[in-house]
């Protein structure tokens, strides 16, 4: 499985933190953050993540800056994509099985690198449980199909 993985300035060292776990559990990652610690603009970062997603280039995303809030909301611009903020491992979970989320978002202003390490792991780990959540997502989708 192919996670895509990007973040701005102030998630460079988080990111490679995150890149090397995920490495370790035999994903392949796909970097397309900034390896700068130069302020930059996290825009960029998240919809770049955002695409690799919904073009199939990449099974999922994890997007990561300051707060995990501005790279989300631009990663959630991208067609198809459904990107959570999540500061701890339980809502990271649950956004996969009940939200189908398909892009994790986190602050490295907001979670250490071990905590950053146990929601990506929750998050990995959880599957979509479909049925009435299936309905609910596709009724957020179709908010999306009619803008
Ligand atoms: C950059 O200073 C900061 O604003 C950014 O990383 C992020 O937290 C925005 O949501």
């Amino acid at each position: 499985m192919k996670i895509a993985i990007g973040n701005d300035h102030s998630a460079v060292e988080l990111k490679n933190i995150i890149a090397e776990h995920l490495k370790e559990k035999g994903y392949e990652v796909l970097n397309l953050g900034t390896d700068s610690t130069e302020s930059c603009d996290y825009p960029v970062y998240g919809e770049k993540v955002g695409r690799a997603v919904a073009s199939g280039e990449a099974d999922l995303g994890i997007a990561i800056c300051g707060t995990g809030v501005g790279i989300s909301l631009a990663a959630n611009k991208v067609k198809g994509i459904r990107a959570c903020v999540c500061s701890e491992p339980y809502t990271a979970k649950l956004s996969r099985m009940h939200n189908n989320s398909n892009v994790l978002a986190f602050g490295a202003r907001v979670v250490g690198s071990e905590l950053a390490k146990m929601i990506v792991d929750q998050w990995l780990d959880a599957e979509f449980e479909g049925g009435r959540h299936q309905r609910r997502v596709d009724m957020i989708m179709e908010i999306e199909r009619k803008e």
